[in-house]
């Protein structure tokens, strides 16, 4: 099976080198033909496919929502209850969770009480380039007591959350981390919407938060996998229902490097959205990976004549719990509406199109760390920006030559996975956070509607911190 896999990539490897078509701009080669169809022609289908799937401006209604966001030391209790000097959002961990409606502009008055730099960078929002919040490439980072406006209406209703881009691996795992929440104008009548934000913490022996950073061993494997697993900051997080109850969930991966695939065990649970966006057609959850950075939403209705669900996470060979769903002996009536349709295309076509880009991740000896995470054989810093055509469509390949997982999240823009391994993959959703594992091929396919210079990084922060990071530049 593997074999014939890989060699059904050697061939199309080999049947685009043949043709000399490399990684060079599909549109400027309109005198290839693939299968009789002629590139431009394809690339423009491909487009017109993709056309009004998501929007493009966001459409302000003129109301702004003011919030004030404060970094500091806070002490606060780690999931074994001892307290601890941690980073925090409003003193809280999650920090705040962030409700708008959509087409409401939010400005967030962040202040930096931290005694180092930071930003705040919010994960799957189309935010206008210069509110991306990261250093050295949409803003400078912000001072100790300096503060900075985030002022953005988000173009896409859904599941967000927001963290620094500074010193992300240490400062993230310390708690700074919140959700942003947007709204549907008129959002489905659940009997209850609920977040969980999934963590994990490593502690040391003393029961202290374990404050050795991008350790060796971290970087030269999956990165700072904690022992301890959290729902929303808690060991034992339990959500109480009745039967009959409908409700929203809302999954979110805030882990520096720890992927889990969530389990429901006596739950039928529907797909409604994967990073934030809504999928094309709602479909029975059967598991998926959550990698750092991913969101899932699901629809829940609570049918069961157990009176409690333990949600346990597969992902590792050691189930772990992640959090409780009791159920009280009352039957509720079950709020009745249609799982609304969005459109996503299904790009088919694109399989025949050459590949404009190829990321190539890896490692190097060096750095600071010793170890250097790259992506084209350079690190942060090191590399040009991938350029990109606004509006057209493009096909990147992610290759891992490692032999450890990357989580590949790209800002600003979301993206199709279309082929795993050579193999067509059918995912009737975007994405902007897609796990790459050992030595896989994912081609993804984008067509980018946002202007500006946009990070692509692996979202394992250990694997950030030493370097593999790069940058689009969509114009
Ligand atoms: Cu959660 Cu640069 O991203
Ligand atoms: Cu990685």
């Amino acid at each position: 099976m593997k074999n014939k896999i890989f060699l059904k990539f050697l061939i199309l490897g080999a049947v685009l080198t043949l043709i000399g078509i490399g990684i060079f701009r599909a549109d400027e080669q309109d005198s290839i033909s693939l299968q009789g169809v002629g590139l431009k022609t394809l690339n423009a289908g491909l487009v017109a496919e993709f056309n009004d799937s998501y929007v493009t401006d966001a459409s302000p209604v003129g109301k702004i929502v003011d919030f004030d966001l404060t970094a500091s030391i806070s002490n606060l209790k780690l999931p074994n209850g001892k307290v601890e000097r941690l980073f925090a959002y409003n003193n809280q961990i999650p920090g705040p969770s962030i409700r708008i409606k959509l087409g409401e502009t939010l400005r967030l008055n962040f202040n930096n009480k931290l005694p180092e730099e930071t930003t705040v960078h919010f994960h799957g929002v189309r935010v206008p380039n210069a509110m991306d919040g990261v250093p050295g490439v949409t803003q400078s980072a912000i001072k100790q007591n300096e503060s900075f406006v985030y002022e953005f209406t988000p173009k896409d209703a859904g599941t967000y959350w927001y963290h620094p881009h500074v010193r992300t691996s240490e400062q993230l795992e310390k708690g700074l981390y919140g959700i942003l929440i947007v709204e549907e104008e008129n959002p489905n009548p659940y009997t209850q919407d609920i977040t969980w934000v999934l963590d994990d913490w490593r502690l040391d022996r003393s029961g202290g938060l374990d404050e050795n950073f991008n350790t060796g061993h971290d970087l030269m494997h999956d990165g700072r996998w904690g022992q301890y697993i959290t729902v929303n900051g808690s060991l034992d997080e339990v959500l109480e229902v009745h039967n009959g109850e409908r409700i929203r969930l809302r999954l979110i991966n805030v882990s520096n490097a720890r992927i889990y695939k969530p389990v429901f065990p006596n739950l039928t649970a529907m797909v409604i959205a994967v990073d934030g966006m809504r999928v094309a057609d709602p479909f029975v959850y059967t598991g998926l990976d959550l990698s750092p950075g991913n969101r899932l939403d699901l629809d829940i209705i609570i049918q069961t004549d157990t009176n409690e669900i333990v949600i346990v996470d597969e992902f590792t060979r050691s189930k772990n719990k992640l959090a409780t769903i009791r159920i009280d002996s009352e039957l509720v009536q079950t709020p009745e509406f249609e799982l609304k349709n969005y459109y996503v295309p299904s790009w088919v076509n694109a399989n025949q199109m050459p590949v404009d880009a190829e990321l190539r991740l890896n490692a190097r000896r060096g750095g600071q760390y010793g170890i250097e995470w790259t992506i084209n054989n350079k690190v942060f810093g090191e590399h040009t920006p991938l350029d990109l055509e606004l509006g057209k469509f493009h096909k990147i390949r992610l290759t891992n030559e490692s032999g450890r997982l990357h989580p590949m999240h790209l800002h600003g823009q979301f993206f199709k996975v279309l082929v795993r391994n050579g193999v067509p993959v059918s995912e009737n959703f975007w994405r902007d956070t897609v796990l790459v594992k050992s030595k896989e091929v994912v081609d993804v396919g984008i067509v980018p509607m946002d202007e500006g210079n946009w990070v692509n990084h692996c979202h394992i922060l250990e694997h950030a911190e030493a370097g593999m990071v790069t940058e689009v530049r969509v114009q």
